[in-house]
């Protein structure tokens, strides 16, 4: 099996997540936080120091205000729900995930807060000036992605931040694609609040993911109860993590994205970066020599994160992905991503694309193998279709 679906979940991950996470089911996985016994405190202090080590991945100062979810969506909706309020405005992108366009249509139903959508260019290629020129007197937040899902195309989300500081707007990045592989760093981004996935480019397991919530930014919890501290208390307590965390959190996740932070950290943030920009260059540069294939991401290393969105022109992407599968045991994903908006703006609602996308993992080797195989397809079209 060649793996080209990291975008979606990362596959596989480095050997120290799997044996940590199996360390800890076995040696040490009691309730963190609640108990005070000694397995209790080594399961809480296990917790603790991958929350040091993920908050200062991110440059996140003050590790508290790093709270753990089950995934991205999760992050995503508390910062949603959890800040805004009736007659509240939000500028997002038309290359969101669903996981914030959802939540962001469902406020401006139920709740009456306006949303503006702006699209860019027909890669999605967001410029600052956009945002700005949608500010309005009640704009509270802006909502932008690191990098699109879609087709990989990176969002200027340090110029973004400057502007939402510039004019007190809260500043969400969902960071889901491009973490693990684009240095960010909440400070110098000035990003207010940012939700991530474990499972993606962090190489930790599904179940994991974060939000970060900057000091000053008022949120109120979605979810109340088994927090483990101030029992005494008939509401849930003020203080982070606590008031973002109910319920026993998942400990043995928690250690595995831990260790594949760990594992970025040793072998180089950089050294992945420039991995998957090689990797990439070799992918699209074989596409372009493909008869009736269109690609939808850009080459350059600083507008892509690790995405080629491609279409073979007539032929349906599920149809394409199904053969790959199939017929050469890779795997790709097809169809609309969650992210129906984004292929308005690339003009690719009807069909989908086909998304690769690629992870510290793969060999050049195994790109080869692809293209050979994308060649192939081609090849086998071309008297169906007339494709040249
Ligand atoms: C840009 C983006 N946002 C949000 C999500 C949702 O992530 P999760 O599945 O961790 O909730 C994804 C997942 O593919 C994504 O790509």
């Amino acid at each position: 099996m060649i793996y080209l679906d990291n975008a979606a979940t990362s596959y596989p991950k480095p050997e120290k997540v799997y044996d940590e996470m199996l360390r800890c089911m076995k040696e040490y996985c009691a309730n963190p936080g609640r108990g005070g016994h000694d397995l209790s405190i080594k399961s809480g202090r296990a917790v603790m120091e991958a929350r040091e080590a993920i908050a200062e991945f991110f440059n996140i100062k003050d590790p508290m205000r790093l709270v753990f979810t089950k995934n991205a969506t999760e992050a995503l909706n508390i910062a949603i729900k959890g800040v805004l309020k009736k007659g509240d405005h939000v500028i997002t992108t038309s290359m969101e995930h669903n996981s914030v366009i959802r939540p962001l249509k469902t406020l401006e139903r139920d709740m009456g807060i306006e949303l503006t959508i702006v699209s860019g260019n027909e890669f999605g290629e967001v410029d600052v000036e956009e945002f700005r020129n949608n500010i309005k007197s009640n704009t509270r937040m802006i909502v932008c992605t690191l990098s699109s899902n879609v087709n990989g195309i990176i969002m200027p989300i340090k110029d973004i931040g400057e502007l939402t500081r510039e004019k007190g707007i809260i500043f969400l990045v969902d960071a889901s694609q491009g973490v693990g592989a684009l240095e960010v760093d909440v400070e110098y981004m000035k990003i207010d609040l940012m939700a991530f996935p474990g499972h993606k480019a962090l190489l930790g397991p599904q179940g994991t993911g974060g939000l970060y919530v900057a000091n000053g930014i008022e949120i109120d919890s979605i979810l109340q109860g088994g927090t483990g501290s101030s029992s005494e208390n008939m509401f849930q307590p003020e203080i982070l993590p606590d008031a973002l965390e109910s319920g026993t959190l998942n400990t043995p996740g928690i250690v595995g994205l831990s260790q594949g932070i760990g594992f970025i950290n040793s072998f180089g943030l950089l050294n992945i970066k420039n991995f998957k920009n090689l990797l990439i260059n070799q992918i699209y540069d074989g596409l372009s020599n493909i008869n009736g294939v269109i690609i939808y991401s850009k080459k350059e290393p600083s507008k892509n994160s690790g995405i080629i969105a491609f279409n073979f022109k007539e032929i349906d992407s599920t149809e394409v992905s199904y053969v790959l599968d199939k017929g050469y045991g890779i795997a790709s994903r097809a169809g609309l991503h969650c992210a129906p908006l984004a292929h308005q703006t690339m003009g690719t609602i009807k069909g989908g694309i086909v998304r690769l996308s690629v992870g510290c993992f793969n060999t050049q080797d195994e790109i080869n193998m692809l293209l050979n195989a994308l060649q192939e397809i081609s090849d086998s079209m071309k008297y169906v279709t007339n494709i040249n």
